[in-house]
């Protein structure tokens, strides 16, 4: 059960995000493609798109929540949840998807699994797909916390967040 103050601090996370709602409706309100640009913003500020954030958005613009979330799935870069503390995209873009893109997303969520299973923490990755992010020569392309990386196998991904989390933490 939570206590007084942490309902308080909840009321006013609450509060807070609907404010910010607001200001980013209220910049992109007279724009052409707004509902996507807004989007984006909603994203950055609060890391993904929560039902909650998506609920007063539509309040606040007066789209519907089903049009929202067309545009959310649609696109592969909305988040509908929390991102782990590690991003990895494999671009599933054509010049990728012909080089093995798919193998490599395959081999990889099945090996986060199986780091999961083994009492890892497979929920501090967060593993998805993009569509072509403009480094075709590189293909299969991945981008690893922002860094874009190319013909990288699963092995070499996990190496690098392995590395990572262990300059993190100074070991
Ligand atoms: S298709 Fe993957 S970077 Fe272009």
């Amino acid at each position: 059960m939570r206590t007084q103050t942490e309902i308080g601090s909840l009321l006013d996370w609450v509060e807070e995000m609907r404010v910010r709602v607001r200001e980013i409706v209220r910049e992109w309100d007279d724009q052409e493609g707004n509902l996507i640009m807004m989007l984006h913003a909603v994203q950055n500020e609060f890391g993904y798109i929560s039902r909650g954030v998506a609920g007063v958005l539509a309040k606040e613009t007066g789209i519907n929540m089903a049009r929202i979330y067309e545009v959310i799935t649609f696109y592969h870069y909305f988040r509908l949840t929390p991102p782990g503390s590690h991003s990895v995209q494999v671009c599933m873009g054509t010049a990728c998807y012909l080089k093995g893109a798919q193998k490599l997303y395959d081999e990889l969520a099945q090996q986060l699994q199986l780091m999961e299973a083994a009492g890892g923490r497979q929920g501090d990755v967060q593993l998805e797909t993009v569509r072509c992010i403009g480094c075709c020569g590189m293909a299969p392309a991945v981008v690893v916390d922002s860094e874009t990386h190319g013909r990288l196998c699963p092995g070499d991904i996990l190496q690098f967040l392995k590395r990572k989390q262990e300059a993190r933490h100074g070991s």
